[in-house]
């Protein structure tokens, strides 16, 4: 079996405004405000997915580690919430799905009956994952969507009536605002339907130290991730920054319980953006913010699951108790009769 993917774009909607013009335009919004900031979402083009990769690899960065081991230790107790029904395995940002494929690989020998579906915004990431999944795991069908997340769950909804099992890895959840992160749930939980599984990866609040270095590794390849962000604009939107007059600062913030990503103005400049068609004034030391990384408290993220109109039905930790990843259900209120 093949692993193939479909691109989801703006003529499946008719629409003709396209994925360069909402860069431009958030990029746009966002570089005009007082506090200046880029979505995280743009940081991941097809070097940025490349360097994500790397980031993952590295010993500092341990929550990849951490949700390995628990996908290593938990992929046949996962098998029961869904075992003996027909089931998307749908996930969220996949990226190139290194921890998936451990999922994948049990559930295949299991004989389960499901498909997989990988969403996702970087199709670089989604072509080494399908050729990967083609390659290792021949037996697993496959179909992914090169998408934003709700566009890649509105078009799968409409096509079937499958129990849905959806995996939201990496502590991507974390890029979320406290606020951001309700919505995003709540929207998520309008596209499912009751009894539908979520498994959510979260990061959780630990020594600080370790956070530091998770974010400002010593070789440097979060620095280029971030970095890269100037570089897509210069490529894509005809941006003139000079990459060398900016640098990455990762920060915690102890009352938000957020890592914070910023780029710094190393000095006074002003950057012409061709695509835009204006250009933008940075004073010495001014910061884009690029990314947030929140991570919780048990509690929190109970409330959270409770908030959004889902159970929670465990939490599997790594030996180290860095990391959880939780298991929600989708709770509906049943039609009365
Ligand atoms: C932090 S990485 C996590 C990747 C992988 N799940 C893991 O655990 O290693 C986030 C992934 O989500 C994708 N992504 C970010 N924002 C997205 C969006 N709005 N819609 C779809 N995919 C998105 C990125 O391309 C990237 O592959």
């Amino acid at each position: 079996m093949t692993a193939t993917y479909k691109v989801i774009n703006a003529t499946d909607y008719s629409d003709s405004f396209g994925e360069r013009d909402a860069f431009a335009l958030d990029v746009l919004v966002g570089l005009s405000e007082t506090r200046k900031s880029i979505p995280s979402k743009y940081l991941y083009d097809a070097r940025g997915s490349e360097l994500f990769r790397e980031i993952t690899k590295l010993t500092e960065y341990y929550p990849t580690n951490c949700e390995l081991e628990i996908l290593e230790n938990r992929s046949t107790a996962l098998a029961e919430y869904v075992s003996g029904r027909p089931f998307n395995l749908v996930e969220l940002g996949a990226g190139f799905g290194r921890k998936t494929r451990i999922l994948l690989g049990r559930f295949a020998e299991l004989d389960l009956d499901f498909r997989y579906v990988p969403i996702d915004i970087s199709e670089s990431a989604m072509d080494g994952l399908v050729a990967e999944l083609t390659d290792k795991l021949p037996n697993v069908e496959a179909g992914g969507l090169v998408s934003d997340y709700f566009n890649g769950l509105k078009w799968l909804n409409n096509r079937d009536d499958r129990l849905n099992f959806v995996l939201f890895l990496g502590s991507s959840i974390g890029n979320f605002s406290h606020n951001e992160s309700r919505v995003f749930l709540r929207n998520l939980w309008n596209c499912l339907n009751h009894g539908d599984i979520v498994l959510i990866g979260f990061d959780l609040k630990k020594d600080i130290e370790l956070l530091l270095h998770a974010y400002n590794d010593s070789r440097g390849v979060t620095q280029e991730f971030n970095l890269n962000l100037l570089r897509r604009i210069n490529r894509e939107l005809g941006g003139h920054f000079d990459i060398d007059k900016f640098r990455h600062f990762g920060t915690y913030d102890v009352f938000s319980g957020g890592m914070e990503s910023y780029l710094v103005s190393l000095e006074r400049q002003t950057v012409y953006i061709d695509m835009i068609g204006r250009s933008f004034t940075f004073a010495p030391w001014e910061p884009i913010h690029t990314e947030y990384s929140y991570k919780y408290l048990i509690p929190e993220i109970e409330h959270l699951a409770l908030e959004t109109g889902f159970s929670v039905a465990t939490h599997y930790f790594d030996s180290r108790r860095f990391f959880t990843d939780s298991v929600w259900r989708v709770e509906k209120p049943r039609p009365s009769t």
